[in-house]
């Protein structure tokens, strides 16, 4: 296993002990998130996912004041219907990228993350959100929806009635509040935020890859099935787990009580 770095324009991506790190680097811009930012996080991800050496990704925002405070508004000024339906859809792709890489991806809600910045974080597998952050959806401020699967992913999470009242008042809530909401799963303080994102990560490391990774196929293709098909897929990979060599090597590695050695196979 190497550890290495892949380099792109507006993100930082550094690959050690299989845990990849993305930083969104505009903190100038509370890490708006550019056109510039979805070509790079399309590039970073496509790597990661096909990474042997990463099985784990932490996706933070540089500084200490953002996540991400949402689309580049600079980007929006001259939108128009057809242009507005593009960026929209071209969002909706990358972010389901990321939802979909097949491995565990950790946001590290550091500060601000507002409209698209919340709608990453909702993107992410798990959001632990340092006790300074804030989010939010004020798309409408602007005389917007959310465009980049807030108004989907948003109500599927925390219920419709708690997802309207963030989307009708584009009011900001605190750490505490959306983990009440169960916005986040987490609240630490900002100084242990990366640790709490490496110690969990290394939990997740423990478990076999394929069965992270059955965990996560389960979960996104059950999600919005009927409980009968969902089931199915749930005994197919279960089926498909049970013929593998670390199957074979956890249940060997509990009744003789020693550590399991995964080989992902
Ligand atoms: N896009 C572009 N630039 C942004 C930005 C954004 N989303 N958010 C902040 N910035 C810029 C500011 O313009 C400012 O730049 P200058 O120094 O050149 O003026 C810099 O970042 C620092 O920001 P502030 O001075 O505003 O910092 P603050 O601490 O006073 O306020 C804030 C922080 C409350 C987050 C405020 O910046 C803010 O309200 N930002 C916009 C949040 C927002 O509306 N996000 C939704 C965007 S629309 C969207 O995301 C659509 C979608 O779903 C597809």
């Amino acid at each position: 296993m190497t550890d290495h770095a892949i380099i792109s324009e507006t993100l930082l991506c550094e690959i050690k002990d299989q845990i990849a790190t993305v930083t969104i680097n505009r903190p100038q811009v509370l890490n708006a998130l550019s056109i510039q930012v979805f070509t790079d996080l399309e590039h970073v991800f496509t790597q990661l996912a096909k990474d042997p050496d990463v099985r784990v990704i932490l996706l933070t925002g540089a500084g200490e004041k953002a996540f991400a405070a949402g689309a580049d508004i600079k980007e929006l000024v001259e939108t128009t219907r057809i242009t507005g339906q593009s960026l929209s859809r071209r969002g909706h792709r990358i972010f389901r990228q990321i939802e979909t890489c097949g491995k565990p991806v950790l946001a590290l809600i550091n500060g601000f993350a507002l409209g698209g910045g919340c709608e990453l974080a909702l993107a992410c597998t798990l959001r632990i959100a340092a006790d300074s952050a804030k989010l939010g959806q004020p798309e409408a401020r602007l005389g917007l929806i959310p465009g980049y699967g807030g108004t989907q992913r948003l109500p599927r999470l925390i219920g419709q009635s708690a997802a309207l009242k963030l989307l009708l008042t584009g009011e900001r809530i605190d750490a505490a509040e959306a983990l009440r909401l169960g916005l986040v799963d987490e609240v630490v303080p900002l100084a242990e935020l990366y640790l709490r994102g490496q110690q969990l990560a290394s939990s997740i490391l423990a478990m076999a890859p394929l069965a992270v990774a059955g965990c996560l196929e389960a979960v996104y293709k059950g999600a919005d099935r009927d409980l009968d098909s969902a089931l199915g897929i749930e005994s197919r990979i279960f089926g498909r787990l049970s013929a593998t060599a670390d199957k074979a090597e956890g249940i060997r590695a509990f009744l003789e009580k020693h550590t399991p050695i995964w080989t992902g196979k």
